[in-house]
């Protein structure tokens, strides 16, 4: 059981955070969401939706290199300094809960614990000064799903890393498929990795039920394996596109 996941999501209460208090940040870089993505160069142009990206600075170094994205996520309604000072409470509490639980990740392109505080938090730290600057800009929306405020196919790719299908047991299947849907709506594919749960590290229960309905919608849905792999088994992203 990857008990550290689920200690830092009890906090969220379906997707509606309370208080910043409550909030315990953690964020991926680009390298690692091109990993968990397959991501091309030619994915990396498309007009991109970053669901749930929270404190990961994909955004920041796509944006960077001249690409378009837009992030959304709920803790996107504090400001940097809250935020920060948020990641420096918890940080200690968070290397120590990975510590404990380091027999549930694959320490194969991380090695270590230490190793991947650092990285961690190279990639918060990126986030950071590019949301002190940009937070207005219209990069980072605060929004949650399963209801986004975009137009219909207004994206090219949406990408939702450890957010749907990881919290199987928090995020239940109606919240699931309505997610689902709604991010259909408002792109042509959309990506999500990973696709076990972190109580049981097997594959959601949500899974197939999810594929099945968007099938019956006449979306194209398929499981496709990645090269990244921190969560043991997490080794395949769903990919769903609209026709
Ligand atoms: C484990 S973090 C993953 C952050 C980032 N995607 C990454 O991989 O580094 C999960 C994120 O989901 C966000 N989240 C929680 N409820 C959400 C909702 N209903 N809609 C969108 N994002 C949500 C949280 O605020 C948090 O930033």
């Amino acid at each position: 059981m990857c008990y550290f996941e689920v200690w830092i999501y009890k906090f969220y209460i379906q997707g509606i955070i309370v208080e910043l208090s409550k909030v315990v940040p953690w964020g991926r870089s680009l390298s690692e969401y091109r990993d968990m993505f397959s991501l091309s160069s030619d994915d990396l142009e498309k007009k991109i939706l970053g669901c749930g990206d929270g404190p990961a600075c994909f955004n920041a170094e796509v944006s960077s290199n001249g690409g378009d994205v837009i992030s959304i996520d709920p803790i996107y309604r504090f400001n940097a300094d809250q935020i920060r000072s948020r990641i420096d409470e918890v940080y200690p509490q968070i290397m120590e809960q990975v510590l404990k639980n380091k027999n549930d990740y694959v320490w194969k392109n991380i090695s270590s614990v230490e190793e991947l505080g650092r990285i961690r938090m190279e990639a918060m730290t990126d986030f950071l000064n590019d949301y002190n600057k940009y937070q207005k800009s219209g990069r980072y929306i605060d929004a949650s799903l399963p209801t986004l405020p975009f137009d219909f196919d207004e994206f090219d790719l949406a990408l939702c890393s450890h957010y749907l299908f990881l919290y199987s047991e928090l995020v239940n299947f109606e919240q699931h498929i309505q997610s689902m849907k709604e991010l259909c709506r408002i792109t042509k594919e959309v990506r999500v990795y990973p696709l076990l749960s972190i109580s049981s590290n097997e594959k959601s229960p949500h899974l197939n039920l999810v594929m099945e309905e968007l099938d019956r919608d006449g979306v194209n849905v398929s499981l496709v394996p990645v090269e990244y792999e921190f969560q043991k088994g997490a080794t395949e992203m769903l990919v769903a596109q609209s026709v």
